[in-house]
């Protein structure tokens, strides 16, 4: 924190910028998971900034989930989140997914409709532009933890009322016997937006990843095409590879 006064000149404001050095130690592993930070008398003296600032940028991380503050016992580093490891070689849903860890799943609905499809969506999915595409985008919650954000496209004729799925898509699907039964998945990564790490109560900027979904009927046809971003620091995929 020393150096906070000299970088002033820097022109971001001070509490930002203690709020940027408190976030690469973290990150930098310089301090863990369940470290105490120093006292704010202490950052503050040491920085040579006033106690108010060492608040503002402290109060800031503990909304990001950043640090995690104990009345009576000070601030530290939050918890690390337990992180998932999902299997890269079977076609689950999320809902089976967290079920199968034994948690409890639910989703906050951020859009469901009919809609006229986008070029993309037109392509992927194989509509004409007098057809409409049926829009799900959900918020996806397991044990009280947003983990992802899913935007799935289908054909309207395959879910005419997006708003019934209930609470899982395959679910849903199964009972028209339109599960999918193979897809195509590709994983890249992204920094996730502000809207987005709001949602999924990380700090802006962080790393996310973006997974694209399109998956098929027995028949070659495309049911689902889904785009998500998920929590960089909560998901590990992994898959098994052979000698073929
Ligand atoms: C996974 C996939 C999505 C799929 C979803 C269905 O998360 N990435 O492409 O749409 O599962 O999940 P559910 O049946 O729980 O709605």
């Amino acid at each position: 924190f020393a150096t906070l006064k000299q970088s002033a000149q820097s022109g971001a404001p001070l509490y930002l910028q203690l709020r940027k050095s408190i976030e690469d130690a973290v990150n930098r592993g310089l301090i863990g998971p369940g470290d105490a930070l120093p006292s704010e008398r202490d950052i503050a003296s040491k920085a040579d900034i006033s106690r108010v600032t060492v608040r503002k940028a402290v109060q800031d991380l503990v909304k990001g989930g950043i640090l995690v503050q104990r009345h009576g016992s000070g601030t530290f580093v939050a918890p690390r989140m337990e992180r998932v490891e999902q299997s890269l070689s079977r076609l689950t849903s999320f809902t089976e997914d967290m079920a199968r860890r034994g948690m409890a799943v639910r989703s906050a609905w951020l859009d469901r409709g009919l809609y006229a499809p986008s070029p993309d969506e037109m392509m992927v999915l194989g509509l004409s532009s007098n057809e409409l595409v049926a829009r799900v985008a959900r918020l996806r919650i397991a044990n009280d933890t947003p983990l992802a954000i899913e935007r799935a496209a289908l054909s309207a004729s395959v879910l005419p009322d997006p708003a019934a799925i209930g609470s899982s898509l395959y679910a849903a699907l199964e009972t028209t016997g339109r599960r999918p039964v193979r897809a195509v998945q590709r994983i890249s990564a992204a920094n996730l937006g502000d809207d987005d790490a709001r949602l999924l109560e990380v700090p802006p900027g962080i790393a996310g990843l973006h997974i694209e979904r399109i998956s098929y009927l027995a028949s070659g046809k495309v049911i689902e095409f889904t785009r998500s971003i998920y929590r960089g620091d909560a998901y590990d995929f992994v898959a098994e590879l052979r000698l073929s």
